[in-house]
This record gives structure tokens, C-alpha cells and sequence, in this order.
């Protein structure tokens, strides 16, 4: 289904600037650079629908894309260390948080964690202010193809434990690997399935 019809709507500067709430969305939320964009491509088996980029910061708007007319995917700019000026990057993590918690027809946010990373105080706190909201929010590990598979299991349990301490987190977690493609049909249907 995702792979259907899926275009590019528009990019969000403002709370205003959203498009109507007349149908479920999901959002991709995560630190710069963890991997939504790349997600979201591979998610539509486009290459470059959502500008994906190694530089933390690429996506400086809320991204909204429309699949086959019945929801919508959400890309959003990445939070933590961004290269872009501040006050600039002030302006996109205050959107952020008033749409994480101010947009009726979120379905549910996934929140991408990098799988060599595990979980930063700054996801900690975008996911308090998603349980304040009550958006039930599910992890997407990334970069699976980068994790070394004897730090595996230590990282896995320290995203558990942190995520046993949030009210909205839906607890299966998802692994990925946008470059390789693990995962994907497993989110694909996740998604289809919240219709
Ligand atoms: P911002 O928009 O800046 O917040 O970043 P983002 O979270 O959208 O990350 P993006 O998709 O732009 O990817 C950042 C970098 O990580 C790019 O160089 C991607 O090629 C790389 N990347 C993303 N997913 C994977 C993956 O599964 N495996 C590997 N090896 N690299 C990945
Ligand atoms: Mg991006």
C-alpha cells in the first residue's frame, strides 16, 4: 500500500500551514540525522522522495506526504545537534513539540532511535512530552546494518528499560536498516494495519 501512491504535499513552517485534519497521519520523529528521511524512502521505495542527507538538519520543515489519497506520512526536522543557526533551530523544535502534541489525527509517532546509540536524554524528552499528549508512540531502531552485534543486546535492554518508564510507548520495538531493507514490510504493515 505504501508503496502506492505516494507524493510529496507540502513542507510545514507553522501550525497554520497544516493541511486539513480529515484523515490519520504518522509521524517520524528522531534525533538529527538518525535516519527519517531515508526511512520514509525506504518505506515508499522511492529513492529520494523525503531529501535524506549527512548533514544533521536536513529537514527543516514539517514534510507532509500523501499516500494513495487515505493518510498521510509525516517527516519531521530532527531534534539535538542540527547544523543550522540557532535561533533558526530554536523556531523548528518549537513546532516541533506544538505539533507533537497539538494535532488531533496523529495516528502515532514513531520515534527513530539509532541502534548504536540507544536512547538520549533528548528522545527522553520528546517522548515525555508525547506521553503528556497521550500519542501512543512506537521506536524504530535504525542503522541496523551499523550495529555491532556484540553491543546488540546491552543497547536493547537500556531502550526497554527507558521505554518502560513512559505511559504512551506501545511496547514492540521495530529494528531497521533503511540501506538494507530489514525491517521495512514489518513497518509497512504496522502502518497499513492502523488504518
Ligand atoms: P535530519 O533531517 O537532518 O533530521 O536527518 P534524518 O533523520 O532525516 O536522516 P537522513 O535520512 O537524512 O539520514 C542521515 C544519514 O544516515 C544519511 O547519510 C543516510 O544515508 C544515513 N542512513 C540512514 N538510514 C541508514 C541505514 O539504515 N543504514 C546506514 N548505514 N545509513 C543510513
Ligand atoms: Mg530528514
Amino acid at each position: 500500500l505504501l508503496t502506492g501512491q505516494v507524493e510529496f504535499l507540502k513542507g510545514v513552517v507553522a501550525m497554520d500551514g497544516l493541511p486539513p485534519d480529515d484523515r490519520m497521519e504518522v509521524c517520524f520523529a528522531g534525533r538529527s540525522n538518525v535516519g527519517k528521511s531515508s526511512l520514509i524512502n525506504a518505506l515508499t521505495g522511492r529513492k529520494a522522495l523525503a531529501r535524506a542527507s549527512n548533514t544533521p538538519g536536513r529537514t527543516q520543515e514539517i514534510n507532509y506526504f500523501t499516500v494513495s489519497d487515505s493518510h498521510y506520512l509525516v517527516d519531521l526536522p530532527g531534534y539535538g545537534f542540527a547544523n543550522a543557526p540557532v535561533p533558526v533551530v530554536e523556531k523548528w523544535q518549537r513546532l516541533l513539540k506544538q505539533y507533537l502534541s497539538g494535532r488531533a489525527t496523529l495516528r502515532r509517532a514513531f520515534v527513530l532511535i539509532d541502534h548504536r546509540h540507544g536512547i538520549k536524554a533528548v528522545d527522553d524528552e520528546i517522548m515525555t512530552v508525547l506521553d503528556k499528549s497521550a500519542v501512543t508512540f512506537q521506536v524504530v531502531l535504525t542503522k541496523e546494518d551499523k550495529v555491532k552485534a556484540k553491543d546488540r543486546p546491552v543497547i536493547l535492554e537500556q531502550v526497554r528499560k527507558a521505554l518502560s518508564k513512559h505511559p504512551a510507548a506501545y511496547p514492540e520495538l521495530i529494528i531497521t536498516s533503511s540501506e538494507k531493507g530489514d525491517g521495512i514490510p514489518t513497518l509497512r504493515s504496522i502502518i497499513a494495519n492502523l488504518e
